[in-house]
């Protein structure tokens, strides 16, 4: 929630305007700006504390080992580094892993311009690489009506089309077809989601709803009842054409979220409320979560990339040339004022832009490390990192183009259709939950072309019904043939019994 310190000279006097107003930092889904000091400079953000406001826990070396225990795969570099930096209950999924128990991928994407930029596909690149480990389903939310209700602007056809736009960036980072289900709030609402919507929606107070996200009475009442659909894709039993009909076993599979912290409010909510939720005796899953810190704005740490600030990112469309251009125009640096003094005192890694950007987009830890002692013991010139990082921005931002061009309408139909998925999970421990049969799916996907479609419990009845009257099928078809045997025998009897007959008679001819 947004906290302003009230500002005030020492003496106690009101600020005049022109003064940058000190102010605590701000990270919720819709404000995210470092601390300003006294002087005015937005500082860096500071995650620790947000670890600790939120009440998340940060990721460890103890947790790292265990994730490649359990998965036998070296943690990602943005693990190792700490930009993916704190979890809500992960252990709980590793658990699951390891057991063979079923679990789901979810996160998702406002649709608020068409103009995505590095910052935008940081937590997708990890997701990816999160379905890649664990081999699970993963669903992907547009939530085109966040950025509609959010927006004083912007038409819901805008959005709409950002959207369409959005997905296929989306399908560009390169997930697997066969495991994610990608779709727009505007098109999914309804049935099973909308009921979990209602649920949640339900058991959320305004009181709570103002105190996670600082709403008041002028809030238009859409954004207030947001967070329940954002929350309730937490939940399996929303999608019945991937995970099954039967809700009692649904409820209990949890999602794994990966997102940028700021996005921490919405699922806090959720799982408060699954604690609270139960659906005939069963307890809902808590959603798990893993956060990742924000890709900083070129202009420094305290802000992040904005879409609609072109100075501010480095953007998927970008040419190699503005890439360089960017870069070496804006990216602040950590470098000192003279090369005399650089070479003297060396440059400040925390604060560098292009040093941070590497830290994202270099894999490899060992060369990461030499440019870093280079840097700070003055060797390595701004320049000359700025370099290195506008190769790796540009062998980046060229492959996923690449990639985007790849993507036609087809593929985004494909990826969009309700349709059961095909995962297999931990091939050491394979899912014991069951999973939807492929017939159930099947239901699911006729239903979805706007076919009628039957209830579990219609279902059970038919099956019943249709297994009743084969065992009388089956009855009918014993008699009848114990009948006809009976029949058979007789006929075979009186036969023999005439050959029989005309033996004898042959006999006595004879
Ligand atoms: N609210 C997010 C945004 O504005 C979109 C979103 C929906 C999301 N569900 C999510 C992000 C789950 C991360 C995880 O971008």
């Amino acid at each position: 929630m947004a906290t302003t310190a009230t500002p005030s000279t020492p003496d106690g006097a009101p600020v005049p305007d022109s003064v940058p107003k000190q102010t605590k930092q701000t990270v919720d889904p819709y404000n995210v700006t470092g601390e300003v000091g006294a002087d005015g400079v937005v500082k860096a953000i500071d995650y620790n504390k947000l670890v600790d406001e939120f009440g998340t826990k940060k990721i460890d070396d103890e947790l790292l080992a265990r994730f490649e225990r359990v998965t036998g795969k070296k943690p990602h570099h943005f693990l190792r580094r700490g930009i993916v930096f704190s979890h809500r209950d992960f252990e709980t999924i590793l658990d699951r892993y390891e057991r063979g128990e079923p679990f789901f991928l979810y996160t998702g994407r406002g649709p608020s311009s068409d103009s995505v930029h590095v910052g935008h596909t940081i937590p997708f690149e990890f997701t990816k690489w999160l379905q890649d480990t664990f081999d699970v389903p993963l669903i992907i939310m547009l939530t085109d009506d966040e950025k509609y209700l959010f927006s004083d602007k912007k038409t819901i056809e805008e959005v709409q089309g950002y959207c369409a736009s959005n997905v296929k960036d989306i399908i560009a980072i390169g997930f697997d077809p066969a495991k994610t289900f990608i779709f727009s709030d505007f098109d999914y609402v309804g049935g099973a989601f909308y009921r979990n919507i209602v649920r949640l929606s339900k058991h959320i107070t305004l009181n709570q709803a103002r105190a996670i996200f600082g709403f008041n009475e002028s809030t238009n009442i859409g954004r207030i009842h947001f967070g329940s659909i954002q929350g309730a894709t937490s939940w399996a039993s929303s999608f019945p054409h991937i995970f099954g009909e039967d809700e009692k076993q649904t409820v209990g599979i949890p999602a794994l979220i990966p997102c940028a912290i700021d996005q921490d409010p919405y699922f806090r909510m959720t799982r408060d409320v699954s604690a609270r939720l139960k659906f005939q005796g069963k307890p809902y899953a808590k959603p798990a979560l893993i956060h990742s810190l924000f890709l900083p704005a070129l202009q420094g740490p305290g802000t992040k990339m904005s879409a609609s600030i072109d100075e501010s990112a480095i953007f998927m469309r970008d040419t190699p040339n503005q890439i360089k251009n960017k870069i070496n125009k804006y990216a602040f640096s950590g470098g000192k004022v003279s090369v005399e003094e650089h070479r003297q005192f060396g440059g400040d890694t925390s604060v560098d832009v292009a040093y941070q950007y590497l830290r994202f987009f270099l894999e490899d830890d060992d060369e990461l490390e030499k440019i870093r002692i280079a840097y700070e013991n003055g060797e390595m010139l701004t320049g000359e990192l700025k370099a290195i990082c506008i190769r790796e921005l540009q062998k980046y931002v060229a492959g996923f183009q690449e990639r985007r061009a790849k993507v036609d309408d087809d593929t985004v139909k494909l990826f969009m259709e309700r349709r059961p998925l095909k995962w297999g999970g931990n091939p050491k421990a394979p899912v014991v939950v069951p999973k939807v049969v492929d017939g159930e799916g099947a239901e699911a996907a006729a239903a979805a072309d706007g076919e009628a479609k039957m209830t579990k419990n219609q279902l059970k009845k038919l099956e019943k019904q249709r297994q009743a009257e084969a065992k009388k099928a089956q009855k009918a078809k014993e008699k009848a043939e114990a009948k006809e045997k009976a029949a058979a025998t007789a006929a075979k009897e009186e036969k023999t019994e005439q050959t029989e007959q005309t033996a004898d008679a042959a006999a006595k001819e004879a």
